[in-house]
């Protein structure tokens, strides 16, 4: 946990910024995984632990915004819990670390918002994205609990984003650590990455190493030799010469910041002539557009640059055709690179996805794009020092899009569907890096992960 202080002054902020009534921040619960005492891993509400560091469940946090008195809401345990959990702080001990001074038992919380709801006082709350938490909700303000995310505080939503979206240095520093603890991860990868492997090995290896150093994984990892499919989750092939390993993993640090980083390595540790050919592409995809960052330009102007360095390197290789320009315009490089170039990332790894992805990376002048590609953009926005963003350019040949683009002869001018076809069996290349925007420009987080041709060759040797 940090010092109290940066609780108490994150709430006074957030305090500032809202007009009146109560901002009710409801921590999660465990949530059984097959019987109710055999809970999934508990995860804190990433707001919960930005304005109220506790990392337990069964808490809910008020800001009372017109008496100025914060409250921790939750149930001091007894001796049949202490039995099986040991001693417990108090819930008013644990108030007091974030620089809480009012606490009170969880069964009073109905009470309290009944009691400001008959008063006609505004409760504002965030998006519930959580079953329990739905029901929570829907019970304490005897609305429809199915409705609850529409019904959540926009001038809430707006607040929040707009403090979590600048992080402090104390910040800054655990997403170094989450970065370091993924340069282990993904030289372990790296140097596992030989014909013969299961995925899985690697991947159980690199969530161990995930949760050796801190809280486990930030997301659930995507390890596959099919790293044309974005988000693979199975790990269930057995490394084979020829094809590249696409590792997407990051880890959460004890205080839950993320990193997020990809790799991709060859099997069996050496780039062949056309591997080479497509990793240099989406490298210099990376490394140009790391270098462009900073504050002046937009995530938007980033990501439409490494389209075009990307479509340039495909026309060189005769797979696309025509103006670079004008197909990046069009969308046509969309078959290669479908996703965005990246996203915030903090406590949570696509930050604040959780408070509505337009409310992060959107606002009243800079709408989102319906154009296939574009619109998956997480984030358009100018950058501002304090941001901080992956930078994950791609390149996939994903045999079922090509299909169907090719059947409806879909950008046929700048796609040459012919010499696409030839690397049907190629899979994908992604290399990710977390990057800061500083007031003169950008860095880039953690200890260097090896990504240059000769580095990751080096490693697996
Ligand atoms: N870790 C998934 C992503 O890169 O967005
Ligand atoms: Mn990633
Ligand atoms: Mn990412």
């Amino acid at each position: 946990m940090f010092k109290e202080e940066v609780y108490i002054n994150r709430r006074e902020s957030l305090r500032k910024s809202i007009s009146n009534g109560l901002i009710l921040i409801l921590g999660n619960v465990d949530s059984p995984m097959n019987y109710p005492a055999n809970p999934f891993h508990f995860r804190q509400d990433s707001d919960f632990l930005y304005f109220f560091g506790l990392d337990l469940q069964g808490l809910a946090g008020i800001m009372d915004i017109d008496q100025g008195k914060d409250y921790i809401f939750g149930d001091d345990v007894d001796v049949e819990d202490i039995i099986w959990m040991g001693p417990q702080p108090s819930v008013k001990d644990l108030a007091a670390k974030v620089g809480v001074k009012n606490t009170m038992p969880m069964g009073k919380l109905a009470d309290f918002i009944e009691e400001a709801k008959s008063a006609g006082r505004v409760i504002h709350f965030l998006p519930p994205y959580r079953g329990e938490n739905k029901m929570t909700l829907g019970a304490l303000l005897k609305e429809n609990p199915c409705q609850m995310k529409s019904k959540a505080s926009e001038e809430l939503i707006k607040s929040v984003v707009a403090l979590r979206s600048y992080k402090q240095a104390l910040e800054i520093q655990e997403i170094e650590k989450a970065v370091d603890i993924a340069y282990d991860m993904h030289t372990t990868a790296m140097q596992m990455c030989k014909p013969g492997v299961k995925e899985q090995e690697i991947f159980g290896a690199i969530e161990g190493i995930a949760l050796a150093h801190g809280m486990g994984p930030s997301f659930p990892i995507i390890l596959s030799i099919n790293g044309q499919t974005l988000h693979n989750h199975s790990h269930d092939n057995i490394l084979t010469k020829g094809r590249m390993m696409v590792t997407d993993a990051g880890a959460e640090t004890n205080m839950h910041y993320a990193s997020d980083i990809t790799r991709t390595t060859p099997v069996g540790g050496k780039f062949d002539s056309r591997q080479k050919e497509i990793y240099e592409i989406v490298l210099e995809a990376n490394t140009k557009a790391i270098e462009s960052a900073g504050p002046g330009k937009s995530n938007k102007e980033l990501h439409l640059e490494a389209c075009k360095v990307l479509t340039r390197g495909l026309k060189e290789l005769g797979i696309m055709k025509g103006d670079v320009d004008e197909a990046v315009a069009r969308g046509a490089h969309a078959l290669f690179m479908p996703h965005g170039l990246g996203h915030m990332m903090g406590l949570d790894v696509h930050d604040m996805e959780g408070l509505g992805e337009s409310y992060v990376g959107y606002n009243d002048e800079v709408k989102r794009s319906d154009q296939f590609g574009l619109a998956f953009l997480r984030f358009a926005l100018p950058f501002k020092p304090g941001h901080v963003f992956t930078i994950e350019p791609g390149c996939y040949f994903i045999p079922e899009l090509m299909g169907k683009w090719k059947a409806e002869r879909l950008h046929s001018e700048f796609i040459n569907y012919s010499k696409a076809e030839q690397y049907l069996d190629f899979g994908g290349v992604r290399i990710e890096d977390d990057v800061l925007i500083t007031e003169t420009g950008h860095k880039v987080l953690g200890k260097p992960i090896p990504k240059e041709i000769e580095e990751i060759e080096a490693i697996c040797s």
